[in-house]
């Protein structure tokens, strides 16, 4: 999968921007405040529809305008086709080949990405959200149908905590109707579980062995701390599971109007020799696990999707020294599309800038050095 040209209108700071990408490496190379991460930005959202920052929707419009306009072309091994999303300040549209397309699961596939940026320390520190949200965007990108089973999921437990706001405020008690609402959630929640587990026992079968090279250390794995308490799935247990603890968290549930079990209360952590990661492991540690976590799923997105993921890196390697990144970069094979920004051209490897294009980023302008080769010349 790759991008062969992005154009924005009025996104962030570029009044008007027209790019064309290598289909292998891509620097992005300028001082600070530059316009870099934008750019990345501007591929994340025109793949997954949303920002990877933390702002408003309407701070990506340029300063003093009404809309913003992210269009680009990708082309997979099979087709080509044009993207495009549109934010006002009331509202958002996805189309494609310049038709409007209403569902997001309709959008986002044939595009997929995974995305490193500084900020990403977070998924193994952060908080469970964080990782919920990761865990979310990625098998969203893998299998079409998880936002459906989210989406309805979600639904139900807000219909579920608003009845039992209402139950405890008039003490009204139609235990009937909320075991109907009780089955159905147990129903989406197993869906998802079902992914969930299928997505940590599959990036478990890469993470182990790409940070050990990387890092020379053994037995990094993630587990899986899912709401319910199981250890692998299976949907039956998951039921009488469920039943018990909605049985027995009934009152502190009706006190807070809340539901306190289910996949929105899921989490995971990255145990390294046995000790969660987030409370013992340096800095650098967890730097290295979080990549070898996005470097699993480069190889997972290529096993399920058959292609590489466009592979955007936000001046990941400043911070890493030079053995390790020689290590790392062995892993992005000649036929990923890497889109990189950094301040400092010698933080890229020269093997990296053999198949590369660079592009100086200045105050919104962007210059371009190196030609961009199509195919397999
Ligand atoms: N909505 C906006 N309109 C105009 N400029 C913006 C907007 N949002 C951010 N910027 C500008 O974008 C620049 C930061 O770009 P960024 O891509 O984060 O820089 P860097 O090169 O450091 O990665 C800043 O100069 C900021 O003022
Ligand atoms: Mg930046």
């Amino acid at each position: 999968m790759k991008i062969e040209r992005l154009k924005l209108t009025n996104f962030r700071n570029y009044a008007n921007l027209e790019l064309e990408f290598n289909p292998k490496i891509n620097i992005f190379i300028g001082d600070n405040g530059q316009g870099k991460t934008n750019i990345l930005e501007s591929i994340y959202i025109l793949s997954l529809t949303k920002t990877n920052r933390q702002c408003q929707e309407d701070e990506l419009i340029k300063f003093n305008e009404e809309i913003t306009m992210i269009e680009g072309i990708i082309k997979n091994d099979t087709l080509i086709k044009k993207k495009k999303v549109a934010i006002s300040k009331k509202k958002k549209q996805l189309f494609i080949n310049n038709k409007e397309i209403h569902r997001n699961r309709d959008y986002i596939k044939d595009f997929s990405i995974i995305s490193f940026t500084p900020n990403d320390l977070e998924i193994v520190k952060g908080s469970p959200n964080i990782r919920r949200n990761m865990m979310n965007i990625d098998i969203s990108q893998l299998h079409n149908n998880y936002i459906t089973f989210l989406n309805e999921y979600n639904k139900i437990i807000k219909i579920r905590n608003d009845y039992l706001k209402k139950m405890n405020l008039n003490g009204n008690s139609d235990i009937r109707y909320l075991e109907v609402v009780n089955k159905s959630l147990i129903e989406k929640a197993t869906k998802i579980y079902e992914y969930r587990f299928s997505f940590i026992e599959k990036i478990n079968e890469y993470l182990p062995i790409i940070y050990k090279k990387i890092t020379g250390l053994s037995n990094l794995h993630i587990e899986f701390n899912n709401s319910i308490g199981l250890e692998k799935f299976d949907s039956f247990e998951i039921e009488n599971v469920f039943q018990k603890k909605l049985k027995k968290n009934f009152n502190a549930e009706l006190m807070q109007g809340m539901t306190l079990t289910g996949p929105h209360r899921d989490d995971f952590s990255f145990i390294l020799n046995d000790m969660d990661m987030k409370s013992y492991a340096s800095q650098g540690q967890q730097r290295m696990a979080v990549i070898a976590l996005k470097i699993s799923e480069i190889y997972l997105f290529k096993e399920i999707l058959g292609e590489f993921p466009v592979l955007l890196l936000d001046d990941i390697f400043s911070e890493i020294d030079m053995k390790k990144r020689n290590k790392i970069i062995k892993f992005f094979k000649d036929d990923i599309q890497i889109i990189i920004t950094t301040t400092d051209i010698n933080d890229i490897n020269n093997e990296l800038l053999k198949n590369s294009v660079i592009y100086t980023v200045k105050n919104s302008k962007l210059t371009r050095k190196g030609r961009i080769k199509y195919g397999r010349e």
